[in-house]
């Protein structure tokens, strides 16, 4: 894609979901500059370009194969690319490890590994990270009071059953989801990475994940949204990015197609590897004299 980042999808963003504010600018929160991966030889990404802007959600589509999980591996320093430049937050960063990406707020969630069953909530939240008081010993009390507030206040746990020392066993797969991006919120992720969270969710789960993803945003924060299903992501992307046979195919903000005009792009993608988005959207040109702050 030829567009700079944030070109696309920021003007007009707050007319669907009313939640953003347009008038800001963008703020690109990480960028990926022709990255490239292979595995054996066998090339996995190619000249990958992609962007996240803070308080953005992306949605990542594309077949199975498509090189989606590659990416995200590549952003949370898993993967190393064989060639192209990572940015966080403008700054460029090389030689990206798992410790560093954590360290630069980025956080996945996966729908399984992340959560202990047979612990208590209180100590999923601070699995990794437990608070002590001053003199060293475990604030098991804080821990349990924090995670009763953000049960209540961020996770929407209204189910009376549930309390701190419920075990994450007894939690459905949409409140285990919940959990752990409230967890990700709390330790101040600032992108939150989910590679197909809707994996085995009922559709009420799948609801309820959504409405998570949306209080990301609303914390301004970034994510990106990795699903097989269209109709999951669109109804909370920003913007939809298409992966297919390791190249970025095309990028759509949801602000500008409807879910029918990018089920057929889909298909267009599907069939051809590309989709002439240029005929179809033209991104509205900043004109440069803003910055000087006349017109010409
Ligand atoms: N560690 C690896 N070693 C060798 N090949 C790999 C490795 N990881 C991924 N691949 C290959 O890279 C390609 C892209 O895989 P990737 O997991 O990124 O796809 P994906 O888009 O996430 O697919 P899915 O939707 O099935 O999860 C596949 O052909 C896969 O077999
Ligand atoms: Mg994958």
């Amino acid at each position: 894609m030829q567009q700079q980042p944030g070109a696309m999808g920021d003007q007009e963003a707050g007319g669907r979901k009313g939640a953003r504010q347009p008038s800001q600018p963008p703020d690109v929160r990480l960028e990926l500059r022709h990255v490239y991966k292979s595995f054996g030889g066998v090339q996995v990404l190619q000249d990958v370009n992609f962007h996240l802007n803070r308080g953005e959600v992306v949605g990542l589509l594309g077949d199975n194969g498509a090189g989606k999980s590659t990416l995200i591996k590549i952003i949370t320093g898993f993967h190393r690319p064989d060639g192209g430049e990572m940015l966080f937050a403008g700054e460029s960063v090389r030689d990206l490890t798992v410790q560093k990406a954590r360290a630069l707020g980025v956080e996945t969630v996966y729908q399984e590994r992340a959560l202990a069953d047979q612990q208590p909530l209180w100590r999923n939240i601070f699995m990794g990270r437990p608070l002590s008081n001053l003199l060293g010993f475990l604030g098991v009390g804080r821990m349990r009071r924090i995670t009763e507030d953000l049960m209540g206040k961020s996770m929407g746990f209204t189910s009376a059953a549930l309390t701190p020392d419920t075990t994450v066993m007894g939690l459905s797969g949409g409140e285990r989801q919940g959990l752990a991006i409230v967890r990700a919120l709390y330790f101040q992720a600032d992108l939150i990475i989910l590679d197909e969270p809707t994996m085995g969710l009922s559709l009420k789960e799948t609801d309820k994940l959504i409405h998570f993803v949306e209080g990301i945003r609303a914390a301004g924060k970034s994510a990106i949204f990795i699903d097989h299903n269209i109709f999951h992501v669109y109804s909370v992307a920003d913007r939809i990015v298409v992966l297919d046979r390791g190249r970025v195919a095309g990028e759509f903000p949801t602000s500008r197609y409807s879910l029918e005009e990018l089920m057929s792009i889909m298909k267009e993608v599907a069939s051809t590897g590309s989709f002439t988005e240029a005929e179809r959207y033209q991104p509205p040109r900043q004109p440069a004299s803003d910055q000087a702050g006349g017109m010409a």
